[in-house]
C-alpha cells in the first residue's frame, strides 16, 4: 500500500482540506488541497464623501488587512502648512516644510482605528475640520507634496494585504493593484452624508457651505495637472446611492476573494 500526496497550493475556499481520497484495493491516493491566501492590494478611489473610507475600513477589518486613509496624509500636510503659514505657491517654502513633516498612522486600541499623527501629535480630529477641508485640494495638487506622500504610501503597500483609499491610488500609487474599486454616488446624497458627519462635531455647520466645498473639491481633484482623479480603466465601479453599507461590503469582499488566489 502506498500513499501519494499531492499538495495543491490552490485556494479551495469552503472545501474540506482533504480534496479527495481514493481507496482502490491496496492502492490509496490522497490529494491534499491546502488553503493558501495570497494577500492582495485593494485600491478604493472616488469622489469626496462617497463612503470610500467606510468601505475601506470595514473591508480591511474583515480581511485582516491594513487600512490606509491616504487623504488623511494630505490633510495632515495641509494642517502643518496652515499652522506654519507656509506659502503654497512658493516651491522652496513647500520643499523646506516637507523636510519637517513626519507622518504616521498609530493604532488607537480604545476606538479600534488607526489615527493620523503629525510629528507624533494625534491630529485625527483637527484634520477633519472645515479649515483643512477648504485648503487640502490646493495642497494635494502640489507635485512635491504628492511625491512625498506617494513614496510613503508605496512603502506601506510593499507587503500587500492593504486597503488604501484616495483619488489616485489605483491609477498612480498602485497601478498593478489586483483589485481597483472606483466609488461614486449622487451629489445630494453625498452632501447629506458629509453634512451629517460634520454636524455631529459642529452643529452650526451650513448645508450650502458643505455643498460648495464638495463641488470645489470635486473640480480641483479632477482637474489638477498631477494625478487627477479619474477611474482606472480596470477599476470596478460602485455607485452606492441606493445600496447599503452591508451590500457594498459584501460585493467588495467577494471581489477580493475572487482575486486572492490568483495573485503572485
Ligand atoms: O479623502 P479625503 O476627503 O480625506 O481627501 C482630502 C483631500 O486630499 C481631497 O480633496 C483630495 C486629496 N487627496 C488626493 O489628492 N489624493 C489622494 N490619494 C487622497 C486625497
Amino acid at each position: 500500500m502506498w500513499a501519494k500526496i499531492h499538495q495543491s497550493l490552490t485556494r479551495t475556499e469552503g472545501r474540506s482540506p482533504f480534496g479527495e481520497m481514493l481507496d482502490n484495493g491496496d492502492i490509496c491516493a490522497v490529494t491534499v488541497h491546502m488553503h493558501l491566501r495570497s494577500p492582495i492590494v485593494v485600491t478604493i478611489d472616488g469622489w469626496s464623501s462617497c463612503g470610500k473610507s467606510t468601505l475601506a475600513r470595514q473591508l480591511a477589518q474583515r480581511l485582516d488587512y491594513l487600512y490606509i486613509d491616504s487623504g488623511a496624509m494630505y490633510r495632515a500636510i495641509t494642517l502643518y502648512f496652515l499652522r506654519h503659514q507656509v506659502d503654497f505657491s512658493d516651491p522652496l517654502a513647500v520643499a523646506e516644510a516637507l523636510r519637517h513633516i513626519h507622518l504616521s498612522f498609530v493604532w488607537n486600541n480604545l476606538l479600534g482605528q488607526s489615527e493620523m499623527h503629525l510629528n507624533d501629535e494625534n491630529v485625527e480630529q483637527e484634520i477633519r475640520g472645515l479649515a483643512v477641508a477648504q485648503q487640502v485640494s490646493e495642497v494635494a495638487a502640489i507635485a512635491d507634496v504628492r511625491t512625498f506622500a506617494i513614496d510613503q504610501q508605496r512603502l506601506m503597500g510593499q507587503h500587500k494585504g492593504i486597503v488604501m483609499d484616495g483619488r489616485d491610488i489605483g491609477t498612480v500609487v498602485f497601478p498593478q493593484a489586483e483589485l481597483k474599486i472606483f466609488m461614486t454616488a449622487d451629489m445630494d446624497v453625498r452632501v447629506q452624508r458629509r453634512y451629517q458627519e460634520m454636524a455631529q462635531k459642529n452643529p452650526s455647520v451650513d448645508l450650502q457651505e458643505v455643498r460648495k466645498n464638495l463641488e470645489q473639491r470635486d473640480y480641483l481633484d479632477s482637474h489638477r495637472i498631477v494625478s487627477p482623479l479619474r477611474q482606472a480603466a480596470d477599476a470596478v465601479l460602485i455607485d452606492n446611492t441606493f445600496i447599503s453599507r452591508e451590500e457594498q461590503l459584501q460585493l467588495a469582499w467577494q471581489w477580493v476573494k475572487d482575486r486572492e488566489g490568483h495573485s503572485s
